[in-house]
């Protein structure tokens, strides 16, 4: 009897192992593919963070380097507002306001021309960092952009990387523009919730 002891007791243990962990993985129902996890598991028990990213991104649709290129042209009878219009980007994005400054990642997606009363953007876009901590994690942004309004705002949807469940807001202010050829510099200040 006294040498059954240390069995039962280790057998007991690993049960109780087993439970604890069966109790952290699955605290909810299990629907054989989605189930309820401990937010724990992915981190989210850590404070929330609150991080602001400032840069300048650079919309080059001149020269023979563009990092804006025209995929869809506007619709017939357009006129000043190119509605209709599609540009798919890969914009650079800089510490400061010159191309020749750090880069800190590149923005990649696509707006498009979404307005008939201006020219006001849709904007879809994935911004890739490559710096630092940062390297490999991106944030998200979908918004509406009317260009000619002195400050646009446009939310953050996501994130991954250090940015996962990213929430937020970008503030953007042209710091550049010409009509000719239609380049652009605009300064992104984002403000993100991440843990
Ligand atoms: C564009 O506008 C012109 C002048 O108003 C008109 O004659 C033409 O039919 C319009 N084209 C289209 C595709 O709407
Ligand atoms: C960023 O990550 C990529 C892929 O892991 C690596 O090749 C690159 O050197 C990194 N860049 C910096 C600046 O750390
Ligand atoms: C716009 O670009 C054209 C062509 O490169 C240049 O001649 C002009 O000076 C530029 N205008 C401004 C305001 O930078």
């Amino acid at each position: 009897m006294a040498r059954m002891l240390p069995i039962l007791a280790s057998k007991f243990i690993i049960f109780s192992l087993l439970s604890l962990l069966a109790m952290i993985l699955v605290t909810g129902e299990n629907h054989g593919f989605a189930r309820n996890l401990d937010q724990r598991l992915v981190g989210l028990d850590k404070k929330e963070k609150l991080t602001h990213i400032r840069f300048y991104w650079h919309d080059i649709v001149s020269g023979r380097n563009p990092s804006a290129v025209q995929i869809v042209p506007p619709v017939a009878n357009a006129s000043a507002t190119f509605f209709g219009a599609i540009n798919i980007i890969d914009d650079p994005m800089t510490i400061g306001p010159k191309l020749s400054s750090k880069l800190i990642g590149r923005a990649q997606g696509f707006y498009a021309l979404a307005s008939q009363e201006e020219v006001g953007l849709l904007m879809a876009m994935n911004f890739a960092f490559i710096d630092g901590k940062y390297n490999g994690s991106t944030v998200t942004v979908l918004g509406r952009n009317p260009v000619f309004s002195k400050v646009r705002e446009m939310p953050v949807i996501g994130g991954s990387g250090l940015f996962r469940f990213a929430r937020g807001y970008a503030q953007i202010k042209t710091y550049y523009s010409n009509s000719t050829t239609r380049d652009a510099i605009v300064e992104y200040n984002v403000y993100v919730l991440h843990y």
